[in-house]
């Protein structure tokens, strides 16, 4: 049997995605285990999550300037990975831009998602976003991390319905509950080595 997966999740807030890579972990079978979570900052939701279920948790500051990380960060980051032997990082609500060491440590092997269909509607508010501007669907993307902000090769696409009458509460539930199906399921894929990238495009190979 294949050696499991092992991934660092980065989170910044509540930490649902999180939770639901985590208990995609805990089923038989499933390829891949969580090996650490880390926090930009130590209010993160998914820090409490993380130790509910016995996952080793790190706060790393990433300094004042919002959005992105200072240099000092990125390695401090590459280096946890690297010294738990991560394969696969995945970012869930991580908000900011990964750069540096870090990036260059895992291109090709950081996953992201985002609550919309990318290409439209990067960046923050995806739901608010959508909203505004009256598409009909919107859904959330897995996708893999590149230089850009949401620009990466395409893995995964759900697709939700935009209501009349949705807010962009109502809207924001209906996205998660299909990130929280599209996350495990492409990491799985990930994990399963089933994911080819060419060019832009990312070919899925057939189960063996
Ligand atoms: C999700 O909507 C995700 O798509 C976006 O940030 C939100 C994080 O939610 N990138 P959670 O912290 O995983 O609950």
């Amino acid at each position: 049997m294949r050696k499991k997966t092992r991934i660092a999740v980065l989170a910044s807030g509540r930490g649902s995605n999180f939770e639901a890579l985590s208990s995609a972990c805990l089923e038989g079978g499933y390829p891949a285990s969580i090996e650490i979570l880390i926090a930009d900052n130590s209010q993160a939701g998914a820090i409490a999550a993380a130790a509910a279920r016995n996952i080793p948790s790190v706060t790393v500051d990433c300094g004042p300037k919002r959005g992105t990380m200072s240099d000092e960060a990125s390695d401090r980051m590459a280096r946890l990975c690297r010294e738990r032997g991560i394969d696969l990082v995945c970012l869930a609500g991580f908000m900011r831009i990964v750069r540096g060491a870090l990036l260059d440590a895992y291109a090709g092997k950081m996953l992201n998602i985002h609550p919309a269909l990318l290409p439209s509607f990067k960046g923050l508010d995806g739901q608010h976003q959508a909203l505004e501007y009256g598409v009909r669907y919107s859904g959330c993307t897995v996708h893999f991390v590149d230089k850009g902000v949401d620009t990466g090769p395409i893995i995964i696409q759900r697709v939700v319905p935009v209501r009349q009458d949705d807010t962009v509460e109502s809207l924001s539930a209906r996205i998660l509950a299909e990130e929280h199906r599209a996350y495990p399921e492409a990491v799985r894929l990930y994990a399963e080595r089933r994911l080819r990238i060419e060019g832009r495009r990312v070919i899925i190979d057939e189960e063996t």
